[in-house]
């Protein structure tokens, strides 16, 4: 019988499904669909499952980090906007006992100063900041790295 390989889940926030048009000077130009292959891709090189979600509904992404606890090793975030406003996701992340990782495209503390907040920093095992798609690819090898070390997060 084939054994299942462990699942990681990458979460996206809001307008993130608009990558590729939106403010491409800013974000680039690589859609959402191109980094969740290139992250699935990589996901199965290094022996995990991907599953991607993309949510512009605060809510949406609470269930989906509390449902991860059940059955995923890990959480990359990118939680876009709500980065900087949400206690909800921080509380969320805070709760369950699987390992996250923060990933930005852009570089958040050389943009607007409302950006420089990170109301998820505390709660990660670290942040990834501004460098564009690589953002995602970095912080998913270090989600596995530290999975590797079986350490608890923080
Ligand atoms: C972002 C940065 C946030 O400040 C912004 O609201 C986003 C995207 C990034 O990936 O650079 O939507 O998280």
């Amino acid at each position: 019988m084939p054994v299942s390989l462990p699942s990681l889940l990458v979460l996206h926030g809001p307008n993130l499904n608009l990558l590729g048009r939106r403010e491409p000077q800013v974000y680039g130009v690589v859609t959402l669909a191109q980094i969740d292959a290139e992250l699935a891709t990589l996901a199965h090189s290094w022996g995990y499952r991907l599953t991607a979600l993309q949510s512009n509904h605060e809510g949406v992404l609470v269930d989906a980090i509390q449902a991860a606890s059940e059955d995923q090793s890990g959480i990359l975030i990118n939680a876009a906007a709500y980065t900087h406003t949400s206690v909800a996701l921080r509380d969320a992340l805070a709760a369950i006992a699987i390992p996250a990782v923060e990933v930005h495209l852009s570089n958040i503390y050389r943009r607007e100063s409302f950006r420089h907040h990170s109301h998820l920093a505390p709660v990660v095992v670290g942040q990834i900041s501004g460098f564009g798609e690589q953002s995602y690819y970095l912080g998913l090898q270090a989600l596995v790295e530290h999975l590797k070390k079986g350490k608890p997060q923080n």
